[in-house]
């Protein structure tokens, strides 16, 4: 079992860890007292009140009492309890800013302090089976497998793979932007998600994308994906953002891909991670990737003159992404 601040139990487990984490692991390494929180961090808030606490657990059950027959399987399951808090542990962590983490991203999310950063943008796997990213044979694209990550796990592990991961996200940041698309091995997964965090779904953002021909026989070709937006609470304002005058940010929009990275195929159009990044980041915000693939959200941070951490479990993917950030120019704000 891998303790929650020891990066030494972390590379015991992993049977080999590769240049890249070592070098993280020496910088954590080299502040035994603790590391220090970021300056982007915004304070804890403070712990309900009892009585808040207390209504806060009756409108959960009656919410609960309520379910509806589409939900009940994953309803037993879920539990719509508050995101855990890890206040007072590893508060003065030094975070690893803008640094590429070649790892498992939930081991390393589970050390990072609570709200550490500012945004998490990000899309994981969806579990499209056989390591395929979910090109027809027959499509242009041809079919394309992930390096290192195999995207085919049972659908119960699958979600908790996913709750786990969410429940981190929202921990250590302000709003997690979390894409995924709809397709018939996630489905269930998905509905599923929103239903468990549905104290934490702040607005669904629509990204309209070129609509992929010829998945199967009788399937309609996907022209959107959901962006899950995740914060502390479900109400749907942004308290903390960076809208513009006039207030206008659709929570829809349609982007194309206009860049393509012949070895990773999943990858976000840069608009994606830069539109979230404009509207909800502060300058010199930290952005986090913890799926960060080819390293669009990396690259999309530095553009935008903010900080990145991105964490991938393909040490390829990494070096791709290491490689396309060179020649990024950050934003001066
Ligand atoms: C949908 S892709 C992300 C692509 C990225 N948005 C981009 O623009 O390139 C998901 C990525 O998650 C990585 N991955 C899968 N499991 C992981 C894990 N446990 N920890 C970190 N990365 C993981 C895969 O290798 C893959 O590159």
């Amino acid at each position: 079992m891998i303790s929650d601040t020891s990066y030494d139990a972390f590379v015991k487990v992993r049977p080999k860890i590769s240049k890249s984490q070592e070098a993280v692991l020496a910088v954590i390494r080299s502040h035994p007292e603790g590391l220090t929180s970021s300056p982007a961090a915004s304070p804890a808030s403070p712990p309900p009140k009892p009585d808040e606490e207390k209504e806060r657990a009756m409108t959960q059950r009656a919410r609960t009492q309520t379910l509806t027959i589409g939900v009940k399987r994953f309803a037993k399951q879920s539990n719509p309890s508050p995101i855990p808090r890890r206040a007072g542990k590893n508060k003065n962590m030094n975070l690893p800013i803008n640094q590429i983490i070649n790892a498992d991203c939930l081991e390393v999310l589970k050390t990072f302090p609570d709200k550490s950063v500012d945004l998490v943008i990000t899309s994981p796997p969806y579990n499209m089976g056989n390591k395929s990213l979910g090109y027809h044979p027959n499509s242009s694209t041809g079919d394309n497998f992930y390096d290192e990550y195999e995207d085919d796990i049972p659908i119960e592990k699958y979600e908790q793979f996913l709750i786990d991961i969410i429940t981190n996200c929202i921990r250590v940041s302000k709003y997690t932007f979390w894409n995924m698309q709809s397709l018939a091995n996630n489905k269930d997964t998905i509905i599923n998600l929103q239903y468990h965090f549905r104290d934490n779904l702040k607005d669904i953002f629509i990204w309209n994308k070129h609509a992929v021909s010829q998945i199967s026989k009788g399937v309609m070709a996907k022209g959107w994906e959901y962006v899950f937006i995740f914060g502390e609470d479900s109400t749907i304002d942004f308290k903390e953002n960076n809208f513009p005058e006039n207030n206008y940010v659709p929570n829809r929009q349609t982007w194309y891909k206009s860049e393509s990275i012949p070895e990773h195929h999943a990858t976000f159009p840069m608009e994606l991670p830069r539109y979230f990044i404009q509207n909800f980041a502060r300058p010199n915000g930290i952005i986090l990737d913890p799926f960060l693939g080819s390293g669009t959200t990396a690259i999309a941070a530095k553009m935008e003159g903010r900080n990145y951490i991105g964490i991938e479990i393909s040490e390829k993917y990494c070096q791709i992404a290491r490689e396309r950030l060179k020649s990024v120019t950050p934003k001066l704000l």
